[in-house]
């Protein structure tokens, strides 16, 4: 029986990064934490409370009294907010609009990081976001940075959006994929980027279970 290890995932958005590190947490029998879903619970709070979302104390303080759990189930991972089941409601795009600039503060990252980071303790973990590597899990056995051109990541965005009912237009989505990009790596708190040791996988030209194998190899030799 080889040890647990922690598997950090870090890419921008829509590069398939959940789909992936969900397949790669079933196959080792790990658990999988989806901290985008996290940033993105406690935006959609803001958003019914009237939070001034400008604020690093008001969004700081928002996530003090705030509940996040994140659940397994057989219909993939369950997001809750407060007791209340969230899981499609954060996909929206009034959320996903918000959720950089929510995500940017410092408070809010500090209180999100030390959370993520008693989810993982002492556990095999498969944990996916924009700081996992450079920040959340530093010591992770093994880093992915996880890729794709924005084209492909927004035709993905627009297809499993079509699954869901949402009709975004497909230029729509690849602006707002491109404009998370820029926020979420030009914040000052723990920007996304590569960490140094962090393995590159482009995704555009590879299957889900391509990738999902990619990872699935490379944990076997840290595992070893
Ligand atoms: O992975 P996602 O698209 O659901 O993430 C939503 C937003 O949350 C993303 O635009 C930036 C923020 N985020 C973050 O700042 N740090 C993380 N570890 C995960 C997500």
């Amino acid at each position: 029986m080889t040890n647990p290890i922690q598997i950090a995932i870090d890419g921008p958005a829509a590069a398939g990064k959940s789909t992936i590190a969900k397949i790669v947490a079933e196959q080792l029998g790990y658990i999988y934490i989806d901290t985008g879903a996290m940033y993105r619970a406690i935006t959609l709070k803001a958003i019914n409370e009237g939070i001034n979302m400008a604020s690093n104390e008001e969004a700081g303080e928002l996530l003090l009294r705030t509940q996040i759990d994140l659940e397994p189930s057989d219909n993939g991972q369950l997001v809750f907010m407060d007791g209340e089941e969230v899981t499609e409601a954060i996909r929206t795009q009034q959320v996903t609009k918000a959720v950089s600039e929510m995500s940017a503060h410092a408070l809010v990252r500090e209180r999100m990081v030390e959370l993520q980071r008693q989810l993982a303790e002492s556990r095999g973990v498969v944990m996916d976001g924009r700081d996992i590597g450079t920040d959340v899990l530093p010591n992770a056995a093994l880093k992915v940075f996880m890729s794709a051109t924005v084209e492909e990541r927004a035709q993905r965005r627009f297809a499993d959006n079509q699954v869901r009912g949402i009709n975004t237009p497909l230029a729509e989505l690849q602006e707002e994929i491109a404009a998370r990009d820029k926020m979420d790596s030009e914040r000052e708190v723990s920007p996304l980027k590569q960490a140094e040791d962090a393995i590159y996988i482009d995704t555009t030209d590879l299957t889900i279970q391509e990738a999902a194998q990619k990872i699935l190899t490379l944990a076997q030799e840290r595992m070893a």
